[in-house]
Parts: structure tokens; sequence; C-alpha cells
């Protein structure tokens, strides 16, 4: 019999996305349906849902969910994706709104603590109104840490529940869902849960500890950032407890959703391309560079999409600005975030005429577009769990330039590695980093050499198969473990 698997997340693509995580969302249940496991998957319905343009429909099924003092009705809309049957928890009084987490201006909206333990309790409601009675429940960072301990706690005696192990994946342990612990009532939970070997983290409630307690088992999106998050560097107040479930821990490399980013068939590009018939890349480079009013140019185009925060090493490229610009590239950055960030690189426009391309803001198409008309793609990441442009840029023949941390430490081989796909600097400053990029320019100048690069990143296989083998054989191993209890 297959196994039964309640994914839940609180974004995926392409109904509501703000990063990485709406990917692995959108992308990683259907590779498990393709092996043979039942996926459904849970998520809210934001305004953003309702603006995708994807059909989702009512299902006419509600139920109640107690937050705190309040019972809270919710209903069910339904879609397919992909063979995956996905379900939204509607509730507009938390949902619909202009942005998922919070606004620029006025940063997390108040409620997300009510907001999120409604939709990881939510996801229970969901489950019996719907009649799955599921092997195992997969949740993803803080936005649904709780559902672990509600397993534990709340739902495991419900027979509905007995046979249900849980797994937690932590895409990013920088965001915790911190919250005040006068909160706590809103969650419906023991105090005994609000401890050290619970969801309290110095005196206050924390959302993703509470997946990393009580969670059957721990997955990281990377082998490199499974054993980063165990050290005090980067282990973001958590190395304790995970050195401590350092068994339950799994680093799983995240894959790449090769019906969306495929340069032979990408509706957004200009011009269609392939490993065996690259000649459409340059074509895409000459139209990018004129959707920028940028000069034309025989050196190597740089690209960035990215969200403008610490964590993506920006500060380091604006101290070495200088000296990268003095390698006489040119450059087109997509991405919002920090202000000081979007500053400096509207800044860069007039400071490097011609040469300097900015679009501050989201846009998936030219995402698309700036992963096939770059040469070299740029991801200096202080810290990186997995990391999915530089995946996507070795699909699109776009030559990565790399710090050696998570997962673009598990997805690059550096350039004097056997079987290069790329270029890695170890060491988190400016001059490594523009030491290792002047290596890649010098590179690009030889052509024969460069072409032969290219074709061997696009040939490099990260496609969702071998990753979601290894969560099947997690949950298998979990099921096993329970029917021996
Ligand atoms: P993270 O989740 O930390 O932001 P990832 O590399 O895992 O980093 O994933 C980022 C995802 O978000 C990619 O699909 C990337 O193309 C997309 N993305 C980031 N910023 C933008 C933007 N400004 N416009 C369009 N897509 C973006
Ligand atoms: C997070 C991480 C990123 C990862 C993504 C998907 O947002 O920052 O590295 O690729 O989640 O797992």
């Amino acid at each position: 019999m297959s196994i039964k698997v309640i994914f839940a997340a609180s974004e995926a693509a392409p109904f509501c996305k703000t990063g990485g995580l709406a990917d692995v969302a959108g992308a990683l249940p259907q590779a498990l349906t393709s092996l043979g496991a039942e996926v459904t998957l849970l998520l809210p319905y934001y305004r953003a849902v309702a603006e995708s343009g994807e059909v989702v429909e009512p299902t006419g099924i509600k139920f109640e969910v107690p937050v705190g003092r309040r019972i809270i009705e919710c209903e069910l809309f339904r879609t397919d994706s992909g063979g995956v049957d996905v379900y939204f928890l509607k509730r507009d009084e938390y949902f619909d709104r202009s942005e998922l987490y919070g606004t620029a201006s006025s940063g997390d909206y108040f409620d997300n603590l009510e907001r999120y333990t409604f939709f990881s309790r939510g996801i229970f409601e969901a489950a019996k109104a719907l009649k799955i009675s599921p092997d195992i429940i997969h949740s993803n960072d803080w936005q649904t840490g709780l559902v672990s301990p509600y397993l534990k706690d709340t739902y495991g005696k419900d027979p509905v529940f007995s046979k249900t192990s849980s797994v937690f994946t932590v895409h990013n342990l920088a965001y915790q869902g911190i919250f005040d612990a006068s909160l706590y009532h809103v969650l419906n939970l023991p105090r005994r849960h609000f401890g050290l070997a619970g969801l309290e983290f110095f005196d206050q409630i924390c959302l993703l500890k509470a997946g990393l307690a009580y969670s059957d088992a721990i997955t990281t999106v990377s082998p490199t950032y499974a054993k980063e998050i165990r050290t005090k560097r980067l282990g973001f107040g958590h190395d304790g407890i995970l050195k401590f479930r350092k068994d339950e821990l799994h680093g799983i490399l995240n894959g790449v959703d090769q019906t969306v980013w495929d340069p032979a068939s990408d509706k957004a590009l200009p011009f269609n391309y392939s490993a065996d018939k690259v000649s459409g890349k340059k074509s895409c480079k000459a139209a990018l560079l004129n959707e920028f009013s940028m000069k034309k140019t025989r050196a190597p185009l740089v690209g960035m999409i990215s969200r403008l925060v610490d964590q993506k090493g920006f500060d380091l490229i604006r101290k070495s600005i200088d000296d990268i610009m003095s390698l006489g590239i040119s450059i087109v950055l997509l991405g919002s975030g920090e202000k000081r960030y979007e500053d400096f690189f509207r800044g860069l426009v007039t400071a490097y005429p011609g040469r300097v391309g900015v679009k501050i803001g989201y846009d998936e198409a030219l995402a698309h577009r700036i992963e096939a008309g770059a040469d070299i793609f740029l991801m200096p990441s202080r810290f990186e769990p997995c990391g999915l442009n530089q995946m996507y840029s070795l699909r699109y023949g776009t030559i990565p330039v790399v710090h050696a941390t998570g997962g673009l430490n598990d997805s690059i081989r550096d350039i004097r590695e056997p079987d290069a796909n790329g270029f890695k600097f170890k060491g988190l400053n400016g001059k490594k980093l523009v030491d290792k990029l002047a290596e890649a320019v010098i590179f690009y100048s030889n052509k024969p050499a460069w072409a032969a690069l290219v074709k061997r990143a696009m040939s490099d296989d990260h496609s969702w198969q071998a990753s979601a083998r290894k969560y099947l054989s997690l949950y298998e191993k979990l099921e096993e473990l329970l029917h021996k209890k």
C-alpha cells in the first residue's frame, strides 16, 4: 500500500511565493507522487492564491479550529497541481492580505502567532474532514512548527493519527517565529511544553524550536547545512538541540523543477536553447542587455536574483564593488529587500553607465530571462541552507560563482576540482570573492574551455527524483519504527 503523506507549507509555487520554500513545496510533493506516494499538500488561502490565476475551487467542506479562546471556522478550497491534491485553508481574517507574512513598511503581521497556530492546528482538522489518516505529516519552517507538538500532545490520541509520524524540514534556521511568552494561551498547549525541552527559547515562544523538539525526524535542505547548523556560528542558538538530535537530523539536497526551469521550452525566454544547441543563449544575452538599455559587451554578464538581505552576502559585494567592476564585467540584478541594498544597487546604475541593470521588485519571468541571458551567476551567500538559483543557473548554462557554504558547497564543484561545474571560494571576505570572480572572467576569455564548461554544467542532474527517493526512504523508516513500538 502506498504511503500517505500530508505536506504542510506556508507557501508553494505557483500559488504563493516569497522564496525557495515555495519552489520546494511546489515540486517535492509532485516528485513524491511520481514515486508512488499519496501526497496531499495543505496551504493557507492567501489573497495571492486568488490572484495567482490558478483555478482553485470551493469544496463546501467547513470545520472549526480552536485558537486561544476562540473557535474559528475554516473553509477548504481545492485544486490539483501535477497530480497532487492541493487544499487551501480559507479564513479571510487571517490570510486575505497584501503579503504573506508582513509588509516592508510595518514589518511582520502583529497576529502571526495566531495565523500560524490556526494553520498548524487546521492541518489536523482538515485531515479529519477529508478522512485522511496520514502515515506522515511533513511540515516546513517555523510557520508549521506547531504541527509536531500538536501531533504529540493534542491529536496523537485520536485514532485518525495513531499511526502518524512527523517530519520537520528546516529551510532556514535564521527565521524562527519568536513570540512573547504572554501569548502562550493562543496555542492551547499544556504549560509543561513551555520549557527547555519544548518550545521555550530564552523565555519566549519559538515555533521553529517546536518543530525541532517534537518531530520524529528533522531534515534540512543540504548535507553541508545539516553539519553547519550544529555549530555555534550557524546554529542561531539551536546548535545544542540539533547536536542532541543528531541521529534524527538528515541533510537532503533540494532539486530543480525541470518542467518550470528548462531553457529548451521556457516560455519566458525570447529564445530557447539546449546543451546541444546553445546558440540561443547568446541571443538571450543580447535581448537582456537591450531590455536594460545596457551596452553590448564581449565581457561576461553577471546575473543576480535574490532577496536583498545580509544572508546573501551583499555586504561583501558592496564593499568590493570597485574591484568587482574593474574586472570589466557587466551586472544585471533583480531583487528586493533591505532598503540600503536597494539604494546601493540603484546607485550603481548611474555610477557605471551602461554596465549595470537593476530591477527592484519581484518578477518571475524576468528571473527566467536573467538565468538565460547571464554568463555568470554570482551567489556569495554568508550561509545558504540549499539555494536554488545556482542549480537553475547550471541548467541554463550560466556558470555559478559561489561561496562554499551549505547547498552551494554541495551542488557546485570548483574549476580546480574534477568534473567542475562552476567557481567556488572558501573564506568569506571580499578579496576571496573578487579573486574567484577574476578567475571566472579569465576563464571566460578562453572560448572553447568556457563552452565545454557550459555544456558540462547543463548536463548536471539536479532533478527532484533522487532527493524525493531519500525523503521516501526516511518516511518508510519512520513507519517501520512506529510499527515496532
Ligand atoms: P531563498 O529561499 O533564501 O530566497 P533560494 O535560492 O532557495 O533562496 O530561492 C529563491 C527563489 O526565489 C528562486 O526561485 C528565485 O528565482 C526566486 N526569487 C528571489 N528573488 C526574486 C525576485 N526578486 N523576483 C523573482 N524571483 C525571485
Ligand atoms: C530557504 C533557504 C534557501 C533554500 C530554500 C528552499 O529559503 O534560504 O537556501 O534553498 O529555503 O529550501
